[in-house]
């Protein structure tokens, strides 16, 4: 990598609307709150604009992914898994949570759920939070044959007020959704529902 004989940096970024501004400190230190009121209105409705499409696109590059034995791929497993929650008419937030339950596996498989659950956190209840951060857990009763796992491991769970939810989710939906036979919904179909799910999480853009 070769750094500009000028010693300047890059250009500045292009802004997200025409009217913002960028600041122009060097460092955080310089920073005073003419900066921090510009930033934090800017981000705002940066954020609100952005968030659901940003969450979407990291889904979409795995659409063409290779498995790793599976017939349908991570992606596909996701929309399989939305495709059915939205077929038995669930709240659009639980279809949501089931679209990207698995977002991080390829990235963080050994806590993936805990990706998912912070990643939608801002946007989602505390039940479905709860169920994305124990989803690998619960998913353990539904692998048989496998030595080195304990499929009663979630029973330390067992009467928590999330206890269900969270095992219907996976015998209902996760642990099915593998199957290359059943309808795969376009994620167009689901971009709607992101939106609005999102949406909730983000106060009204500022002016
Ligand atoms: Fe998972
Ligand atoms: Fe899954």
């Amino acid at each position: 990598m070769t750094m500009p004989k000028d010693g300047k940096g890059v250009s500045p970024s292009p802004l997200m609307r025409e009217h913002w501004q960028h600041i122009d400190k060097r460092s955080l230190d310089a920073c005073r709150s003419a900066e921090w009121e510009t930033l934090s209105q800017q981000k705002n409705d940066y954020l609100a604009a952005r968030c659901a499409d940003e969450v979407l696109r990291m889904l979409k590059i795995q659409a063409d992914d290779p498995s790793f034995g599976y017939s349908v791929n991570m992606y596909q497993h996701c929309l399989q898994t939305a495709t059915m929650m939205y077929r038995d008419n669930l709240p659009e937030e639980d279809i949501v949570v089931g679209l990207f339950h698995d977002i991080g596996y390829m990235v963080c498989p050994d806590a993936h759920g805990s990706f998912a659950a912070l990643l939608l956190r801002p946007y989602i209840s505390d039940r479905n939070h709860w169920m994305l951060e124990h989803h690998e857990v619960f998913q353990q009763v539904h692998f048989h044959e496998m030595d080195d796992i304990d499929p009663d491991e979630r029973e330390q769970w067992r009467g928590h007020p999330y206890f269900d939810w969270t095992a219907e989710f996976i015998a209902k939906y996760d642990q099915l959704a593998i199957n290359i036979d059943e309808e795969i919904l376009p994620l167009e179909e689901f971009e709607p529902l992101v939106r609005r799910v999102f949406a909730k999480g983000h106060e009204a853009p500022t002016a």
